[in-house]
């Protein structure tokens, strides 16, 4: 009596030690894929750690409530909506699937979701476990960007073209000053010389006359 009193007791005192899941029983990664380019694959992860699970499902959350995709877990068979047709692809095995998402379009920008339904073999009724979205944003290369990108690109030609203007115009104007320096550190000798020159031929010159004379 004693014992199964303690086993009671035991197992009372044991159950909050095992019973906090430290992990959901239902997973999905990641949690965003945001700024997807068109035509790109997004690829979600969904698991889950339940037992009597019948079938799992892809769902889109917000702009378009919709069903993307049906796979019946029991059968190993995929129903896929018609605008996912040839575009998704599921690997794995349960219950850890892979989703591949491809040829993205912009229209494509929602949360999307996996949710599992478990089978209650009890009452015949099933429950579903919905994992956290996979918020995927597809955009178009931005015009603006490339405007913006453009716009930058004129600047910095037009600052370029300033500089280089700045700098041919300093080196013209240096080479002016060096020049008109250097002729008139040239000239004064030379003016100098030419002085010497008129000088002395006119002395030579009346050197010379006054001795013939
Ligand atoms: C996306 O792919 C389709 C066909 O695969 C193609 O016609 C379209 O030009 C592509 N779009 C971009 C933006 O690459
Ligand atoms: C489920 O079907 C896919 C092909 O559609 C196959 O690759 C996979 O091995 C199957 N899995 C099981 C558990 O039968
Ligand atoms: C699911 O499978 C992938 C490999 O396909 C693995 O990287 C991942 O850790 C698995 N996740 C869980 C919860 O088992």
């Amino acid at each position: 009596m004693k014992a199964v009193l303690w086993t009671f007791m035991l197992s009372l005192l044991s159950t909050p030690a095992v019973a906090p899941r430290a992990e959901p029983p239902v997973t999905q990664s990641p949690k965003a894929i945001p700024l997807m380019s068109v035509n790109s694959t997004a690829v979600i992860q969904c698991s889950a750690t339940l037992p009597n699970l019948v079938g799992l499902f892809l769902k889109r959350r917000f702009s378009r409530k919709m069903e993307v995709m049906y796979l019946s877990l029991a059968a190993n068979k995929t129903n896929v909506n018609p605008e996912y047709k040839n575009r998704l692809s599921v690997t794995g095995g349960c219950c850890n699937y892979t989703l591949h998402l491809s040829q993205m379009g912009v229209k494509d920008t929602d949360g999307y979701y996996c949710q599992w339904s478990q089978l209650h073999l009890h009452s015949g009724s099933s429950k579903m476990y919905e994992s956290p979205d996979t918020i995927v944003i597809v955009r178009e290369r931005d015009p603006k960007e490339d405007c913006n990108r453009d716009r930058t690109l004129h600047q910095i030609l037009f600052l370029l073209t300033v500089s280089v203007s700045v700098v041919v115009v300093c080196v013209f104007i240096g080479v002016l000053v060096w020049r008109c320096t250097r002729t008139k550190e040239s000239y004064r000798p030379a003016r100098i010389h030419h002085q010497r020159h008129h000088v002395c031929p006119q002395h030579s010159d009346q050197q010379h006359i006054y001795p013939y004379k």
